[in-house]
């Protein structure tokens, strides 16, 4: 059964949430023109807004950050996306010394021996690469939504409490509608999605999930719930839940 079969569920308003939605992202585009950029993961919420972007031609450049350490079938949803996409897709990579020395010092599998070694490991293969792809721009664009985790539910639909200003327009979509609208208009979509992965990061820190399990069990799953988010978006969400990110 492919994952649009599984999972595909329109809601009775559907349509509703995808007009606010495909305005929000021409609202966007035409606040910020090339100073906003979509992030993606091309997990299932990315290439929906991807394709959105492209659909409705607001040629709204988009980054990958290509860590290095990505399944197979990312990367080749990644060669297909740079020859089909209208939008511009540039992709970052992490500095390959500092992969080479980190990996030379701590080996391949330091990211299970400690949390601080797994965010040092996404200190150099994420968070640097992020931090260029978002120099000069004022605002960006990512596939969050609250339905995803506890520490997610508060996600909403334009962030303005970073100097940065972050649209998550699928917050308030839910899995299905994230199905249904791959499955309607036939988007080109990650096979580990077929593979009972619905959440998609780095191949040694991301396993397919079972039945019952929570939509990110398969992401870091030998750590806490708690310290399950690589850094990307740990500001917004800690003020999201009301505490104070210490700047
Ligand atoms: S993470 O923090 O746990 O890695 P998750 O995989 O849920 O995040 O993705 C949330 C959003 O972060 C994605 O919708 C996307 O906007 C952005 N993102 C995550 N990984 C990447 C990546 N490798 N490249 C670009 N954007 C990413
Ligand atoms: Fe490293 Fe895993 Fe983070 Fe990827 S997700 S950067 S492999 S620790």
């Amino acid at each position: 059964m492919s994952a649009v079969e599984l999972n595909a569920r329109p809601s009775a308003d559907f349509d509703v949430k995808l007009a606010e939605t495909q305005a929000l992202l021409q609202r966007a585009a035409a606040e910020f023109g090339p100073d906003i950029t979509q992030a993606s993961s091309l997990g299932a919420e990315d290439v929906v807004i991807t394709h959105l972007i492209n659909a409705l031609q607001l040629d709204t450049p988009i980054f990958v950050l290509e860590t290095g350490a990505l399944h197979a079938q990312t990367l080749a949803l990644l060669d297909r996306t740079l020859s089909t996409s209208r939008a511009p897709v540039t992709v970052y990579k992490p500095v390959q010394e500092a992969v080479v020395q980190f990996v030379a010092r701590e080996g391949k599998d330091a990211m299970y021996r400690s949390i601080e070694l797994r965010k040092a490991c996404c200190g150099i293969r994420k968070m640097a690469p992020l931090a260029r792809a978002l120099e000069g721009k004022r605002a960006w664009i990512t596939g969050l939504r609250r339905e995803q985790s506890s520490a997610r539910a508060e996600v909403p639909l334009q962030d303005n409490s970073e100097s940065r200003v972050k649209f998550n327009p699928l917050a308030n979509w839910t899995w299905g509608e994230v199905w249904h609208y791959i499955g309607r208009n036939q988007v080109d979509y990650n096979a580990l999605h077929d593979e009972f992965f619905p959440s998609i990061g780095c191949e040694p820190c991301t396993r397919a999930i079972s039945l019952g399990e929570d939509f990110r069990a398969g992401r870091w799953w030998w750590e806490d719930e708690a310290a399950k988010e690589c850094g990307l978006h740990v500001k917004a969400l800690r003020q999201a839940q009301g505490e104070r990110a210490i700047a």
